[in-house]
């Protein structure tokens, strides 16, 4: 195994009295896509919100390279999170905005560069997930599979060394969720970072994940290859991967 990018280690974090992770370890290698599985409300958009430094954990401690969040003054936690992307399960262009345009608003908002420069980002970002000729269209002109590819656009642009997807295809057609699976992968090969997706898509983990992880019960449970969750004996697992209603998972 590599190097680990990012670390999950003995988190635990409730709302209220709902325990949602506990003693929860995870490690994000670097250079790699770790994919997380798990039940709905099993905590898995709660792991990438700490992984983005958007809420502490109750104890534990999550660490990025060498820096533990946990112990960071704010103005260091604002540079990481710049290396840093989140893209959301149901992330929205600005309506009112060209796509060029949305695309360019995190390199204006957050960075010096000039016009130029930002406009040959933009559209090398755009060329990459395929929209090249898109530019100068409003969001209302894009078919959802274009709003997404936007999207991602828009979360590289920073060139950000992890990018963490929340169930990226949820709701997409077979085709275009195969396209934005390989485009996940070209473009954590064009960064030569690391990502973490979410995703309830099994056929799509299977293809993209050179690390599989699952979540049950606040823990993960299993980590490994593709092939050796594939051939994982836990009875959870199998049932997860079956989709089988009969098994250990309460129902
Ligand atoms: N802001 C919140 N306040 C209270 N409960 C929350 C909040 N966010 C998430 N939860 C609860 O935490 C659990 C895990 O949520 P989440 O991480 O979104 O699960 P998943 O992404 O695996 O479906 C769920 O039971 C959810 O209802
Ligand atoms: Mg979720």
């Amino acid at each position: 195994m590599g190097k680990v990018f990012a670390r999950l280690d003995d988190v635990t974090l409730t709302y209220g009295d709902h325990v949602v992770l506990k003693n929860c370890s995870l490690d994000i290698m670097e250079g790699a896509i770790t994919c997380v599985i798990g039940l709905s409300g099993a905590g898995k958009s709660t792991i990438l919100h700490l992984l983005d430094a958007l809420r502490p954990p109750d104890s534990g401690h999550v660490y990025i390279g060498d820096h533990d969040l946990c112990h960071l003054p704010e103005r260091d936690l604002a540079a990481l999170r710049q290396k840093i992307s989140l893209s959301f399960q149901f992330a929205a262009l600005l309506d009112s905005m060209t796509i060029g345009d949305n695309v360019a608003l995190p390199l204006r908002e957050n960075t010096e560069l000039s016009e130029p420069e930002i406009l040959h980002i933009v559209h090398d970002a755009l060329e990459s997930v395929g929209l090249a000729g898109s530019s100068e269209l409003l969001p209302s002109e894009l078919s959802g599979g274009m709003l997404k590819r936007a999207g991602f656009a828009r979360s590289i642009v920073t060139r950000p060394e992890l990018i963490l997807y929340d169930e990226p295809t949820t709701g997409l057609d077979p085709i275009v969720t195969h396209l934005i699976t390989n485009m996940i992968v070209a473009l954590r090969k064009k960064l030569n970072g690391t990502a973490v997706v979410i995703s309830q898509d099994l056929r799509s983990i299977f293809m993209m994940a050179d690390y599989i992880a699952m979540l049950f019960e606040g823990t993960i449970i299993a980590f490994g290859t593709p092939e050796e969750i594939k051939r994982s004996d836990n009875p959870i697992v199998r049932q997860f991967l079956a989709g089988s209603e009969v098994g250990p998972i309460p129902i």
